[in-house]
């Protein structure tokens, strides 16, 4: 089967440094795939790669089969792919309705824009349906900015979702999280896996465990190994590099 997303020997190096140095994985569709590695493996700049933030020195990145390398972000999401950032992307000015809506205007076409009145589109439904889901009925018309950091986060994966992806990137999204809104999370994460393929970058090894179908680990630009978690845990390479200790 064709995988969802799949990248062969990407490259890049910023000065002397291999960020990304021949990074081959796939992903299959409608798993859950995460990336792993110490801080400053690599890992941003892989996503950054693949979901056209960067242009790699070398190799290709196929969605589906099909060539995108060197696609901008914006025809990337075209085709399908949807990404979260480390550092947050909401606009706290707005609330949370009005955040969810700019993301999922992409799914009416523009001529509605000229007759707004008493045509409800798939945007509209998409965002109610977002909203009941991701938790935030009671919460719709406050402002971003009035959340709780995990709220915000957690609202960035819906406003990820708006655009109805066929490919899902998470950078970190449980980062300074509390426990509760880190499990909550992975639920919600968890309960995405059957209707898009996502991508993952996380930290917390225990929801990194318990959350993939399938482990890449980073180190220093390469990929050190992969597979699945308890497989890619007892590598002794992964144990000596990441773990600490082996
Ligand atoms: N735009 C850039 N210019 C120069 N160096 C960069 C740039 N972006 C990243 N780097 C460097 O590339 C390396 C990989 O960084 P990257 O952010 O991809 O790591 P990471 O695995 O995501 O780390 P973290 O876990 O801390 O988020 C680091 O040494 C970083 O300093
Ligand atoms: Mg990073």
């Amino acid at each position: 089967m064709t995988p969802a997303l799949e990248t062969r020997g990407l490259s890049i190096a910023f000065g002397g440094l291999k960020a990304v140095d021949a990074v081959s994985f796939s992903a299959t569709r409608n798993k859950i795939t995460t990336v792993i590695g110490p801080n400053g493996a690599g890992k941003t700049t892989l996503f950054n790669l693949i979901s056209g933030g960067l242009r790699p020195a070398s190799g290709t990145v196929m969605l589906d089969g099909r060539n995108v390398t060197g696609f901008g972000p914006a025809a990337l999401q075209g085709s399908g792919l949807a990404r979260s950032f480390q550092i947050t992307n909401l606009f706290f000015e707005l609330t949370v309705r009005e955040n969810l809506g700019l993301a999922a205007q992409t799914l009416d076409p523009v001529i509605n824009a000229f007759f707004p009145v008493g045509r409800r589109g798939r945007a509209a439904d998409k965002v109610d349906e977002l909203i009941e889901r991701f938790g935030f009925a009671a919460k719709a018309h406050e402002l971003v900015a009035a959340l709780s950091h995990g709220e915000q986060r957690r609202l960035e994966i819906a406003m990820c979702l708006a655009s109805e992806p066929q490919i899902l990137m998470l950078d970190e999204p449980t980062q300074g999280m509390s426990h509760g809104d880190t499990e909550e999370t992975a639920r919600l994460i968890r309960s995405l896996s059957t209707e898009v393929t996502v991508l993952l970058i996380e930290h917390d090894i225990g929801l990194v465990m318990s959350l993939s179908d399938h482990v890449v680990v980073m180190h220093q630009g390469r990929k050190l190994s992969e597979g699945a978690p308890a497989e890619v845990r007892s590598d002794p390479a992964v144990q000596a590099a990441y773990f600490g200790h082996g």
